[in-house]
């Protein structure tokens, strides 16, 4: 039977850590688990033991393999550091006879984002990121159309938009955005893309480097690797849509709390086919996955042993393939999904009828 590894690591290192170690996770302090963290081996999280393919019957196995570096350690180590450990367990993966890797959460976020490991390994890689970014799009679409908002109508920020998944995001909503506001850091990246966007959009492309602008956007993606919140209440406009697609979240714990009027939902959420667990509690509901997990198992059911999405530059052509190969062996958007919960309907209905009243 063919077969995948995907990679994932402790973003926060008490409750990740516990979900495989819970006495150490009690014991040790953060300071000694981020300490520690980059002494400790690769290890092997789950076996997988058999995914079918919705279209073709075909059946994959796999395995969930930790990298153990914690995501704050993955950002302060130079890449190289964080390079030698992401490699050292994509050689874990090939001993175990994989066909194809999968890089989750940060190990695709440091340095060239797979480039360098994929040219390091005998095996494939995939970042993962072209199916996030499809589901994330989907995800904030679903989310507007259930509370009654016309993506046409509405000015759409993409937070994060000069990044992997959030460039691929604000290229997929250019040509439905009534307005198109791209968030960034640097005015020039954002420049170059409000220029390639500008001819094939909706409505008009603006950019800017200031967070608190998406204070006029009805639906809001976010997708930065900043590893703390960069949005809250005061930067959201009443009745907003927030798709946060970041992990660790771009948005603050006080949106939740304060903004009864805004809906926030979970980006990059997969239905596995019929339902199947992976074997390992990774925080999310069983049956649900990640987009980049996804796009890893789908490469192997569909066969496509070869590197996918690496580099920070998206093919949005690629995003289009996956969406279609994923939907075709059984993979769904998930239900809408808030801080890892599905969100009750009366949330939705209360968000529905604040905007009907405003
Ligand atoms: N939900 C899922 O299934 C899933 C799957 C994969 C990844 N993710 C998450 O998605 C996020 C983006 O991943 P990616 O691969 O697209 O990363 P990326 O290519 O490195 O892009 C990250 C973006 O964030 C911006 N950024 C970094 N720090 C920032 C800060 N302090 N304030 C504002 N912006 C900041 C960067 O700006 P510059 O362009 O100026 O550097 C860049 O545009 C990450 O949080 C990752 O963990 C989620």
């Amino acid at each position: 039977m063919d077969s995948f590894a995907f990679i994932l690591h402790p973003l926060d290192p008490k409750a990740d850590v516990a979900r495989k170690y819970p006495n150490l996770a009690r014991l040790l302090p953060v300071r000694a688990i981020h300490f520690l963290s980059l002494y400790w081996p690769p290890l092997v999280l789950s076996h997988v033991r058999s995914i079918r393919s919705a279209a073709t019957g075909r059946e994959v196995e796999g395995c969930l393999l930790a990298c153990p570096l914690t995501a704050r350690r993955m950002l302060e180590v130079p890449p190289r550091v964080a390079y030698r450990k992401i490699i050292q367990t994509g050689r874990l993966a090939e001993r175990l006879g994989a066909r194809i890797l999968g890089l989750g959460a940060y190990t695709s976020v440091v340095g060239d984002g797979g480039l360098t490991v994929a040219r390091a390994l005998e095996i494939p890689v995939t970042t993962g990121d072209s199916y996030t970014a499809a589901l994330s799009v989907q995800a904030l679409l679903e989310a507007a159309g259930q509370v009654g908002m016309m993506p046409e109508r509405a000015t759409v920020a993409v937070v994060g938009a000069t990044g992997a998944i959030g460039g691929a995001c604000a290229r997929l909503l250019a040509s439905r955005a009534g307005r198109l506001l791209l968030v960034g850091r640097r005015a020039d990246a954002l420049e170059a893309m409000r220029a390639e966007l500008s001819a094939g959009a909706n409505g008009p492309v603006e950019i800017t480097t200031d967070i608190a602008a998406i204070r006029s956007a009805d639906l809001v993606l976010s997708a930065t690797s900043a590893g703390r919140p960069i949005i809250f209440p005061e930067h959201l406009k009443p009745g907003a849509v927030v798709c946060d697609v970041a992990r660790p979240r771009d948005v603050s714990m006080r949106v939740h709390r304060e903004r009864e009027d805004v809906l926030v939902v979970d980006g990059g959420l997969a239905q596995t086919p019929g339902g199947v667990g992976l074997g390992f509690d990774y925080g999310l509901p069983p049956g649900l996955t990640f987009g980049c997990m996804a796009e890893t198992i789908t490469l192997a059911l569909e066969g496509r042993f070869e590197d996918y999405t690496v580099g920070k530059e998206l093919d949005i052509g690629r995003v289009r393939e996956i969406q279609e190969m994923a939907a075709r062996h059984g993979f769904r958007l998930a239900p809408l999904h808030c801080l890892d919960r599905p969100i009750p309907p009366e949330r939705i209905r209360a968000v529905a009828a604040y905007r009907q009243q405003m």
